[in-house]
């Protein structure tokens, strides 16, 4: 689905009409590009800062963006008359909240500077560790800088956060592969959200470019729209890749898995042996399971007080009862690197009119996530969740035009973002480097002001 309204506003008299008017000047953000794997991580220069405490925890981040062979600076000064391509913000060892300005201001100076789908990343610790009044103050004060300086960027460019927990290295793997996702073109359409690094689990992947080789994984709803993208991004990844589909999808998801030499599997996931079937199936093809997406959904929208038992039954039945019976299966399955990612929905977290049946069934998959977790982390599993908020696909092109741009239009961003948008955090959770986020949500929303 396209949107007229960004193709207008983002070049030539589009634009300068709609910076006149004061209307919404959506801009296209700054993706992957499928033809190269060589394009740069960020588009210039890269500025770390620190609060003084957390120098050495700097000095390291510092390294590891020149082992990426970037253009790395410690000193604002030092890249005159140049964009930034991003700023690294490193507070792991802020104590007070009055460590904080220095930074937050030595930021400010520069944000005039950023290139066009800059990054800003926050590097710091969890909250929930720490007990001390003032120290709880500075990192949850970490969770409503980065939030408001979503808010404020322009032109693409997003801010993100790494939350370590105590004990977690700003070296490890994941804390390496949450920070890279956050400043590559992969993360287009996530802003203003913090991940949690829990633990030092993970491997940092041979090959960032193919971090999925040698993995197999299921992708449930794979036809079309965004399951259909997740294939394809998990293919490009290095993984195989089995689709299921309904039988009545069956043309078109065959079209999907022949592009990427993966293997299609007709199947209903509401099935009661539907588990059974794919392991079947994936044995017989692969010999192995790493990665289960459960992505299948359906809507039935109706305001409660039309709901019919039809409407509310069949919903729930795809979007929550099935993941919920085909996980009692592969939670045996998966061994260490295994990865449960599952579709949430920003409706689950804010809620949405006429969608009781669907937030019931998404905020569903929220909880089951997070009580999944400490069960798969006993192999060396993990299990998270993606909510995306407005996604372009023949789902949402169903939703009547004028609420639709309106929908499009309350992000950070101002735009709905692309199946692909999903499919690149999907991919991120699934590979090695992942291993230390577990039981998490990752919003891939565009920063949606609907329950943030
Ligand atoms: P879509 O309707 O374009 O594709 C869903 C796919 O799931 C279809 O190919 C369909 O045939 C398949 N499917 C449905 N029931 C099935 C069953 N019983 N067994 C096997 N396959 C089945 O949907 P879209 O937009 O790609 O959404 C994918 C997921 O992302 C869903 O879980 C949805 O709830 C979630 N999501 C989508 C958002 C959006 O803006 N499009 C926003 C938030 C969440």
């Amino acid at each position: 689905m396209s949107d007229t309204y960004l193709d207008l506003v983002s070049r030539g008299w589009g634009k300068s009409a709609a910076k006149k008017l004061g209307l919404p000047q959506p801009v296209r953000l700054r993706r992957t590009d499928p033809a190269s794997v060589d394009q740069p991580l960020v588009p210039g220069p890269v500025l770390v800062l620190d609060d003084g405490a957390s120098q050495r925890a700097a000095d390291d981040v510092a390294e590891a963006l020149l082992g990426w062979h970037l253009d790395v600076r410690r000193d604002p000064e030092l890249a005159k008359g140049r964009r930034w391509g991003a700023v690294v913000l490193v507070v792991t060892d802020a104590a007070s909240p009055a460590a904080l300005g220095g930074p937050a201001l030595a930021l400010g100076g520069v944000l005039r500077r950023m290139a066009p789908g800059g990054r800003i990343v926050t590097i710091s610790r969890r909250a929930d560790d720490a007990t001390d009044p003032s120290l709880v103050a500075v990192r949850q004060g970490v969770d409503g800088f980065l939030r408001s300086l979503a808010k404020e960027l322009r032109a693409g460019a997003t801010a993100n956060g790494v939350v370590l927990a105590d004990g977690v290295p700003v070296l490890a793997p994941s804390a390496l592969g949450a920070l890279r996702f956050f400043l590559s073109a992969r993360s287009a359409f996530v802003d203003g959200q913090l991940l949690q690094v829990l633990t030092a689990d993970g491997e940092v992947p041979a090959d960032w470019t193919r971090p999925l080789t040698g993995r197999v994984a299921v992708v449930t709803g794979a036809a079309r729209g965004i399951g259909a993208a997740i294939v394809r991004v998990l293919a490009r990844d290095g993984a195989r890749v089995v689709g299921v589909d309904v039988p009545a999808a069956g043309d078109s998801l065959s079209r999907v898995m022949n592009e990427v030499r993966g293997s299609a599997l007709q199947l209903d996931i509401t099935a009661e042996d539907a588990a059974e079937r794919i392991l079947e199936h994936v044995r017989e093809r692969y010999g192995r399971l790493d990665v289960v997406v459960h992505n299948a959904g359906i809507l039935r929208d109706k305001l409660l007080a039309n709901m019919t038992e039809d409407r509310w039954n069949d919903l729930l039945a795809v979007n929550i009862l099935a993941p919920l019976r085909m996980n009692e299966t592969f939670t045996d399955e998966l061994g260490a690197g295994g990865r449960i990612i599952s579709l949430a929905s920003t409706s689950g977290i804010a809620g949405n009119r006429g969608q009781t049946n669907y937030a019931t069934a998404k905020a569903g998959i929220i909880g089951m996530t997070r009580a999944l977790a400490p069960v798969v982390a006993a192999a060396g599993a993990t299990a998270n969740a993606v909510a995306p908020g407005f996604i372009e696909t023949d789902m949402t092109a169903r939703i009547p035009p004028m609420p639709r741009q309106i929908a499009r239009r309350v992000n950070s961003l101002q735009q709905g973002g692309q199946p692909v948008d999903v499919a690149e955090a999907i991919a991120f959770l699934a590979s090695p480097q992942a291993g230390g986020v577990n039981g998490q949500t990752l919003r891939v929303c565009g920063q949606n002001m609907v329950g943030q």
